[in-house]
């Protein structure tokens, strides 16, 4: 028995092309009947906040240091830690905005990743993620479509920084592309064509 975590970052609600291919994915896994719990976590309605100056002091701090005032400030982030820790799978949609992920998408890693937290350093000084066997599966919607070779900023960001600030490595990118063409039509069912055949979701 899994337990999911959905993660949405587009301010568009049914309209939102991310949305609606991170909820079919959602849907597939759902009919795997495997699943336990499904936590949504909408981070246009409960919005990340920015590290500032005060918060930011607080990620520095040791655990041993964190006081009432830490644990008020550090809430939000430690919330997203448990939800991260609690789930098997993580759903994440994301727009492309300027080539890269959403901003509220952005500040939710901002406050997820924290050294002693989501990776320590072991005596050699390399970083070891806390989370191993999860797996994240990504719904990128973009207006235009990836040219072969560009960089891809979405994608390949968020592979590296899952693999290594947390230790996540299997990570899966469905795309939904061209969204602002004219007489775009969205069509989800080849673009999960072959969901079931790629993950194995026993
Ligand atoms: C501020 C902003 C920046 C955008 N930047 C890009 C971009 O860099 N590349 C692209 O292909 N589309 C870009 N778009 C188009 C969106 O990626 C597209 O509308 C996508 O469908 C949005 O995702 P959603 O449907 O899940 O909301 C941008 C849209 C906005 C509003």
């Amino acid at each position: 028995m899994k337990n999911i975590l959905h993660i949405i970052s587009s301010a568009r609600g049914d309209l939102s092309y991310s949305n609606r291919l991170s909820s079919l994915i959602l849907e597939k896994l759902l009919q795997q009947h495997t699943i336990n719990k499904v936590v949504v976590r909408n981070l246009i309605k409960d919005v990340p906040p920015y590290a500032d100056e005060v918060s930011i002091h607080e990620f520095y701090k040791h655990p041993a240091l964190y006081d009432e005032q830490s644990k008020k400030l550090l809430s939000y982030a430690n919330a997203t830690v448990d939800e991260v820790r609690q789930a098997d799978i993580i759903v994440i949609g994301t727009p492309m905005f300027n080539l890269g992920v959403s901003t509220p998408l952005k500040a939710w890693l901002d406050q997820l990743i924290r050294a002693g937290v989501t990776y320590v350093f072991d005596e050699q000084w390399n970083r070891v993620g806390q989370f191993k066997s999860k797996k994240v599966y990504l719904a990128i919607a973009s207006g235009g479509r990836n040219t072969e070779g560009a960089p891809d900023y979405i994608s390949d960001y968020l592979k590296d920084v899952f693999r290594s600030y947390t230790g996540i490595t299997d990570v899966e990118t469905y795309r939904i592309e061209g969204t602002m063409e004219s007489g775009f039509i969205a069509d989800y069912e080849s673009i999960l064509k072959d969901f079931y055949a790629v993950n194995d979701l026993s």
